[in-house]
């Protein structure tokens, strides 16, 4: 293989490690174990008939090659009819019926497994984000935890355009319509962090809409989600205090909720236990200081198109929301 073919083939095989991006090939809970299982039989049934049929296309090439018939009609009738019958309708139905038979219980799988559990968390897509609610109030972004081991049921909708919830080792696409709530759920077999994307082309940041699903041992999602229902953290020193103010008084405010302040605007994510989240942006950069401040003063550079204007605030000031930020755990 030439080289300039060849490397970029090898950096695209390195960057498929496991996870990152997600491959339905690494199931990690029984939804995407159904997929896994329907996956293989098919792609094994496809290289058969396309081995097969391209055979058969050889065969017939090389045939007429060797032959001396100097008309291009042929008159003289060979396997004729019955082939005709046999191969090209006989057996392509008892193959596509027999894939659809055997698909049908695993599709009725994937919508009823997940229906016996008492946790229903609201999944709402925005452009370019995920708001994530659950049952006692606690609302995040981006975001959404459940506990390992069982299964949660997903409410979910759409506040603008149509999105699709899409966490490959988990579960498959379910569209978010807006005006109509999709159900779908999620099972996780062990603790992990599992990467999802948006997968119906929702606008300029539709690459950019990325969710993680959080799957924690049972009581690690009690403490998360004792932690996340709760009010935001009274801001420590003077600082942090400044910080506060001039969030409330900026046009922070006009967009983003802070629970337990007077900030409780729902255009933007939520921003409570800001810093309990590890990505900033639905995906687009690790949560830090540093990348905090490159995402609150140039918005439109690290997310072209988005809804969020940069900062009218001068460094000092920014620098005393980012403290306040900061301790919003
Ligand atoms: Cu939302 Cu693509």
């Amino acid at each position: 293989m030439p080289v300039r073919i060849c490397v970029p083939v090898l950096l695209l095989l390195a960057s498929c490690s496991a996870g990152d991006p997600p491959s339905i090939l690494e199931p990690a809970g029984p939804a995407a174990e159904r997929v896994e299982r329907l996956w293989w039989p098919m792609l094994w049934i496809s290289v058969a008939v396309f081995v097969v049929v391209a055979g058969m296309l050889v065969f017939a090439i090389l045939r007429s090659r060797k032959g001396t018939q100097t008309s291009l009609i042929r008159t003289e009738v060979r396997w004729g009819d019955p082939f005709i019958a046999i191969a090209g309708v006989f057996i392509p139905a008892l193959i596509l019926g027999g894939v659809y038979i055997f698909s049908l219980s695993e599709m009725r799988g994937l919508a009823s497994d997940g229906a016996d559990t008492d946790l229903s968390i609201e999944v709402i897509g925005h452009d370019w984000w995920w708001e994530v609610r659950y049952p006692d109030g606690t609302v995040t972004a981006n975001e959404i935890h459940i506990p390992v081991g069982e299964p949660v049921r997903l409410e979910l909708t759409s506040a603008d355009v149509i999105h699709s919830f899409w966490v490959p080792q988990l579960q498959v696409k379910t569209d978010q319509i807006p005006g109509r709530v999709n159900e779908s759920w999620l099972q996780a077999d062990s603790p992990g962090r599992y990467r999802g994307q948006c997968a119906e082309f929702c606008g300029l940041q539709h690459t950019n809409m990325v969710v993680y699903v959080v799957a924690d041992a049972p009581d690690d999602f009690e403490a998360w989600l004792a932690n996340e229902s709760s009010d935001a953290a009274e801001p420590v020193g003077n600082v942090a205090e400044r910080g506060r103010d001039l969030f409330m008084e900026s046009s922070c405010a006009g967009c983003h909720a802070i629970r337990g302040t007077e900030a409780s605007a729902e255009v933007g994510p939520d921003l409570t236990h800001l810093m309990s989240r590890e990505t900033l942006g639905a995906g687009v950069l690790p949560m830090g200081p540093k990348e905090l401040i490159d995402f609150v003063t140039d918005p439109q550079g690290t997310k072209p198109g988005m809804s969020m204007p940069p900062s009218e605030l001068t460094d000092d000031e920014l620098s005393a929301v980012i403290t306040y930020l900061q301790e919003l755990r």
